[in-house]
């Protein structure tokens, strides 16, 4: 019997969390899992939710059990097993079934594949939120044909959050626009969570403050201009006790940062794109560095540890939320001007307000800031977001903290990578004479490579002998 509305193939954590959510807004979903044994388990822990959903035992049967023209969603991981799937399943669908990616895939085999399918649909879909967001309403970042979104827009909205009455799921552009987006969106994620994690260093390790004090100052922070996903979890996760050994959870959680590697895309493909995000960079170095703890451990042994104490009335609490606040300005201001340089050179005419109002709700770097960034955007999604008038009043403001952090920090041995690399990027945008004459005069020099003269023309040379 073709009943469900739609199919669902993997039922890991996010398969299940999305087929569930998908269940619970009213739409009959018949479900396939690589091991039946788990397609079981899922279908009788649905509850009362089990009466939507059609567990499937064969490809073939889940194809049966969809209504046509059908729609099936993988959540498997991305890469091979994702061509894998789609070659399985190709040859059983008719014609018009589309098939959608909603995992984390590489924009870049979102665009193969959107090729290889050819005039057979196929959509590549960000979903960000976690687990929670994926079962209650994740944001939802659509890419591929718009007649295609179309087809399946009632039910991803119907699953997505809402900001405000309004669902956070939106058809980003053509080919991998979607996945290109949700990239973007992990890498200001990775840089919003290492800012954090920066200023959280200066408390515990500049400041001294205990676990507690540094729970409720996020908590505090929260109810303020940085009221966000991230910081309350900060808030959380500082606060948590462990159960086995009573310590603070974060004493006992090793200091070394994983990544699935989405953070890793953004900043390869910023650099193709020429688009500066040095914070996002920052973000994934530090990553990267924090991995290196033998190595840390022999340098801390052979220079010794960095003198850290910082008197508090040298960096008051509120100058590091000021701190804070500036450092994620540039840093949404860097991801959206990669989304724009991306969107001339792909001409995908990314809808820059709409990506701020998706990220609203549901994602993991949703936060209240992201609404006046849509404000903005909507104003004029061509200007850097930190010329628009409330930002830059906010950085006028704040840029003086941000400075006094890096400083302090960097006077008292204590590495901000992100936040450093945020003021780099803030005075370097502020400066009209930058310093890059000289590096043309290098080129020059070596290599004849001619320069512009202030006063007209290009392809100049300098007086550097034969
Ligand atoms: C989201 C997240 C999610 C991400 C994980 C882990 O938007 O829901 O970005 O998609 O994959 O949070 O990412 P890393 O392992 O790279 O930190």
């Amino acid at each position: 019997m073709s009943t469900a509305q739609i199919g669902l193939i993997g039922l890991g954590t996010m398969g299940a969390a999305l087929a569930l959510n998908i269940a619970d807004n009213g739409f009959d979903i018949a479900v396939w899992n690589r091991t039946t044994a788990r397609t079981k388990a899922f279908h009788k822990d649905a509850g009362a939710l089990a009466k939507r959903v059609t567990p499937t035992e064969t490809l073939e049967d889940l194809v049966a059990s969809i209504k046509s023209p059908r729609a099936i969603i993988l959540m498997v991981p991305a890469g091979q097993a994702v061509d894998d799937q789609i070659a399985a399943l190709r040859p059983l669908l008719d014609a018009d079934d589309i098939i959608i990616d909603a995992g984390n895939a590489n924009f870049h085999d979102t665009n193969r594949r959107v090729a290889e399918a050819g005039d057979m649909p196929f959509l590549g879909i960000g979903v960000s939120g976690g687990e929670e967001g994926a079962r209650f309403g994740p944001s939802i970042m659509g890419g591929g044909k718009r007649t295609y979104w179309d087809r399946v827009a009632h039910i991803l909205t119907a699953i997505a959050a809402k900001h405000k009455g309004k669902a956070c799921a939106t058809w980003m552009g053509e080919e991998g626009a979607g996945h290109f987006v949700k990239a973007v969106h992990n890498g200001i994620e990775y840089a919003d969570m290492q800012m954090i994690a920066e200023v959280y260093g200066i408390m515990r390790d500049g400041l001294g403050l205990d676990n507690k004090a540094i729970a409720d100052t996020f908590a505090s922070w929260d109810k303020g201009p940085l009221r966000s996903y991230l910081i309350e979890i900060s808030g959380k996760v500082a606060g948590a006790t462990d159960p086995e050994t009573g310590k603070p959870m974060l004493d006992v959680i090793v200091d070394a940062a994983g990544q699935k590697g989405t953070g890793r895309w953004t900043v390869i493909e910023a650099q193709h794109l020429a688009a500066p995000v040095p914070a996002i960079e920052a973000a994934v170095v530090a990553r990267n560095l924090s991995s290196q703890r033998e190595a840390r451990a022999a340098g801390e042994a052979l220079f010794g540890a960095a003198p850290r104490h910082i008197a508090h009335d040298v960096l008051p609490l509120a100058t590091l939320e000021e701190a804070l606040i500036a450092g994620k300005i540039l840093c949404y201001a860097q991801g959206f001007g990669m989304i724009e340089k991306a969107s001339e050179e792909f001409g995908w005419a990314l809808p820059l307000p709409a990506i701020a109002e998706v990220w609203r709700q549901g994602c993991i770097i949703r936060s209240d800031m992201l609404d006046d960034m849509a404000t903005a955007l909507r104003d004029d999604p061509d200007r850097n977001l930190m010329m628009a008038p409330r930002f830059a009043g906010m950085l006028k403001k704040s840029h003086g903290a941000l400075r006094q952090v890096v400083a302090q920090a960097a006077l008292h041995g204590m590495a901000l990578p992100a936040l450093s690399s945020g003021l780099a990027y803030f005075d370097a945008m502020r400066t009209a004479r930058g310093t890059a004459n000289m590096i043309q005069g290098q080129r020059d020099f070596f290599g004849a490579h001619g320069f512009a003269r202030v006063d007209g023309g290009s392809g100049h040379h300098g007086p550097w002998g034969t």
